[in-house]
């Protein structure tokens, strides 16, 4: 059965596109300056983008808020304060609103965090990494695990709710380090866990050193050890991974991220932010100039900062829907897919995927990715999508 919240959810994405340092293993849309950033001008601007999505699709109730990024903890708490506040100008905002901030842990952004809680963040996502320093500057972070651990305690005394990012199968990790590490993690984080296995994305500086043998990563049977054992660990502590990366105890899952991963509607602010619209029955897929300084020219001269604004047709919308929907462990409704694409799964193709264990299908008719499929997700996703 899906929730009246389900159906009704609306989620505004807000990006703040700067960091202090670029980390060698991102690719996310991540900018350094090293002059002041004119954060006045950027709020205006972000205001300006809310009106004009606003104007556009009409009237709704706003569910959940994520500030993400980007360093979004570089903000001052006043710029937070704004973008709330414009939102809650345009839109009707659910009282039980779940308002996100990403930050990083380092003790200068933690002093920010009671200023967050003010402005209206109730949720704080710590961007950890790692636990032990030798990992964290092989990561190239700029805070030591005790700063990391100390913000953690700030978060704790700040906010309701705070979860925390990992990033495993990094090089020389071994899985009794890990499985360690993990039960630190578990023993600070009091309701939810992202743990991100280490990506080597083209374009970055980890990409570079992969290529020429000076970052090792591990091979397939020992990320298939860690990925086992993470599991293990977070379900023997009552953190089941509720999405392939994400972890939480019943009930505490991360409302935003799980209005993307149900194929529900929201709207992407800012530089190189994306978003889903529902408008006159049509879905549009949006994204935005990526460049912090271009975006804010479009936003001051027309409006918006949209770069890309397509209809999706109802093949798209049934890959999507497939695509994002497996990651989670509740699955999907394959009826939905049907409703979208107008034709069903193939039943051969899930009696295949059925008899090798990579998916499940319960009584009511819900279609599952298995534990033993999450590993190859991607294979089954497009198994099922041919
Ligand atoms: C938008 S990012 C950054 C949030 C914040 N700026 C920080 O670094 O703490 C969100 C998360 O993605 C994860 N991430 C980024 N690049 C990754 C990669 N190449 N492989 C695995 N995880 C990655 C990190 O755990 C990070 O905290
Ligand atoms: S990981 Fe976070 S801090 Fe590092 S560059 Fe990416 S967004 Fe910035």
């Amino acid at each position: 059965m899906v929730s009246a919240r389900e159906k009704e959810a609306f989620g505004v994405y807000v990006h703040w596109p700067f960091c202090l340092s670029k980390c060698p293993y991102c690719d996310f849309n991540s900018h350094v300056r090293h002059a002041a950033i004119d954060e006045d001008r950027f709020a205006r601007a972000f205001a300006r983008e809310i009106e004009t999505t606003a104007r556009r699709i009409g009237a709704r109730e706003v569910t959940s808020i994520f500030l993400g990024g980007g360093t979004p903890s570089l903000m001052q708490p006043q710029t937070v304060g704004t973008i709330l506040e414009t939102i809650a100008k345009h839109w009707r905002v659910d009282s039980d609103v779940e308002v996100t901030l990403e930050a990083n842990p380092t003790s200068v952004e933690a002093t920010r965090f009671a200023g967050y809680r003010a402005a209206g963040v109730n949720r704080v996502s710590l961007g950890v990494q790692a636990l032990d320093d030798a990992s964290l500057k092989a990561l190239g972070r700029l805070h030591s695990a005790r700063e990391a651990l100390d913000a953690v305690a700030i978060a704790r005394g700040c906010f309701e709710r705070y979860s925390f990012d990992l990033i495993y199968a990094r090089q020389d990790q071994t899985v009794q380090m890990w499985r360690d590490e993990l039960k630190l993690a578990i023993s600070e984080a009091a309701e939810h866990l992202s743990l991100y296995q280490l990506t080597i994305e083209e374009g970055t500086p980890f990409f570079g050193l992969h290529a020429a043998g000076k970052i090792k990563t591990p091979d397939e049977a020992l990320a298939r050890a860690l990925y086992d054992v993470t599991q293990e660990v977070c379900d023997r502590h009552g953190l089941g991974a509720y999405e392939i990366s994400n972890h939480a105890r019943p009930g505490a899952e991360c409302r935003h991220n799980l209005v993307y991963w149900r194929g529900q509607e929201y709207a992407g602010i800012g530089p190189g932010a994306h978003g889903r619209l529902d408008i006159g029955g049509t879905r549009y897929a949006t994204s935005t100039e990526k460049r912090p300084e271009a975006w804010l020219m479009r936003v001051e001269a027309n409006g918006h900062g949209l770069l890309v604004d397509d209809r999706l047709n109802s093949e798209e919308r049934a890959d999507e829907f497939l695509l994002m929907g497996l990651r989670l462990a509740e699955g999907i409704d394959p009826r939905r897919y049907t409703a979208l694409s107008g034709r069903p799964l193939d039943p051969r193709r899930i009696a295949v995927l059925r008899e090798e264990g990579a998916i499940s299908v319960d009584e009511a008719g819900r279609l599952r990715v298995t534990q033993a499929g999450f590993p190859v997700l991607d294979a089954v996703v497009a198994d099922l999508a041919a």
